[in-house]
């Protein structure tokens, strides 16, 4: 789904008011060149910020601004401009036309329209990472996703208010795929498969204050437990201490340590796929102190005794009992990244290595896009750099080849 072709599919663009409002302009280019007939509503805010001029000139369309503009109404009234559209997709989806969703209110062409739609809506929200993170708005979104709103983003980053977090609006690759997406509707091809994703950092404690972590954000890991919900599968997300929202519609366990994610893993077996997106820390303290570790006056620190957590992903790959018939795992490297992937592969027992580089250059870490390889006895598949969300979909849908070719794969352990 990462160039969908949009021939001649429908789309009612709603421009809401925000600066990320220019991007809609590059998102109606894109919308255009896959074939697509684009109708855009632009709210009065939105308006501020790009012009009638420019969204009708790349839309090739009349631009609707008012609900109560007779010659509209005459020539197609809000109703019709709602239903005949394939997906109406709302960018920037503000607070205010989130919060006007949520509670079905209709003042204004957008929220009348979106009202009386009755086609999917896609929005993709963007606004002060403030006003994102406000319990009111996540009220809203949340209340929006249970009417059945699809959303894509918002991303992390600076943003133009000079802050920065979560509120950036998606880019418009990625809100096309997203639209691509949408309008395939979910295809069900893990329907009736179980699958177990790790994600984030472990906490390794070492007193009851500090502990041993890694950079993980979690990012990479939620996005294939969201892919693989969207694809059917029954998800069970065992994630390690991140900052991100469950995802709505699979189970999640939290934990911190590894021995705890080892456990949580074996009470979700059995499944049919393991997915370890986890970064699992390698080591824990050998002895963890029951109190806070203090200065002592004089003396240097005391250097930290280390012990080996279990690998997960081997004690899994390996296993005659446990073992799901697809295990994949990752490999984080900063060099010899295919060697050192090819090795985890028969080492660990894995059908797949999914290999990334994250040294400090790549901006992997915390950021949206990523670099993998998928490594397998079959060879190196190189995907080019997308959006976690892009390399979370096209790794489902390889889980669902492979589901869907049983007899190649059965017992496909990688050799
Ligand atoms: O050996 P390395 O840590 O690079 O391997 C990475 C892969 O192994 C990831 O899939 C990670 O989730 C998994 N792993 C694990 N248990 C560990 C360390 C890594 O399952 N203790």
């Amino acid at each position: 789904m990462l160039e969908p072709s949009l021939l001649d599919k429908r789309i009612l663009l709603i421009i809401g008011g925000g600066i990320a409002a220019y991007k809609c302009l590059d998102l109606i280019r894109r919308l255009k060149e896959r074939g697509a007939v684009v109708r855009c509503v632009l709210t009065r805010a939105g308006a501020e910020f790009v012009t009638p001029l420019s969204v009708s000139a790349l839309s090739g369309e009349k631009v609707f601004q008012d609900l109560f503009d007779l010659t509209d109404e005459a020539e197609m009234g809000h109703i019709q401009l709602s239903r005949d559209a394939d997906l109406v997709v709302v960018a920037p989806a503000t607070a205010d036309l989130i919060a006007k969703m949520a509670t079905g209110r209709a003042d204004d062409l957008a929220s009348t329209v979106l009202l009386a739609t009755d086609k999917r809506v896609l929005m993709a929200p963007a606004m002060n990472v403030r006003m994102w993170q406000h319990p009111a708005t996540q009220r809203n979104v949340a209340q929006a996703r249970q009417d059945g709103v699809l959303v894509v983003g918002p991303n992390e980053g600076a943003m133009a208010c000079n802050e920065f977090g979560p509120g950036r609006m998606a880019e418009p690759a990625e809100i096309l795929a997203a639209i691509g997406a949408a309008l395939a509707g979910p295809a069900q091809s893990l329907a009736g498969r179980r699958i177990v994703v790790t994600s984030g950092p472990t906490h390794e404690p070492i007193d009851p204050v500090r502990y041993i972590a890694n950079r993980s954000s979690g990012k990479q890991g939620h996005a294939i437990a969201i892919a693989a919900r969207d694809a059917g599968a029954e998800v069970v997300l065992v994630s390690g201490p991140v900052r991100l929202d469950d995802p709505p519609g699979v189970t999640i366990v939290h934990v911190e340590t590894a021995a705890e994610m080892l456990d949580a893993i074996k009470q979700a077996l059995p499944a049919d796929a393991l997915v370890m997106a986890a970064a699992v820390a390698d080591w824990r303290v050998a002895r963890e102190n029951a109190q806070k570790t203090k200065k002592q006056a004089g003396s240097g620190p005391k250097p930290l005794e280390l012990t080996e957590n279990p690998d997960i992903l081997a004690t899994i790959g390996t296993s005659s009992q446990m073992r799901p018939q697809l295990v994949v795992g990752f490999a984080a490297e900063t060099e010899n990244l295919i060697e050192n992937a090819a090795a985890k592969l028969k080492k660990k027992g894995a059908n797949w290595i999914v290999a990334n580089d994250v040294s400090p250059a790549s901006g992997v870490f915390g950021g949206d896009r990523n670099t993998v390889k998928i490594v397998s006895r079959d060879g190196v598949d190189a995907l080019p750099t997308l959006s976690k969300a892009e390399v979370a979909s096209t790794l489902v849908s390889r889980i669902a080849d492979f589901f869907g070719d049983d007899n190649r794969h059965s017992g496909g352990q990688a050799g």
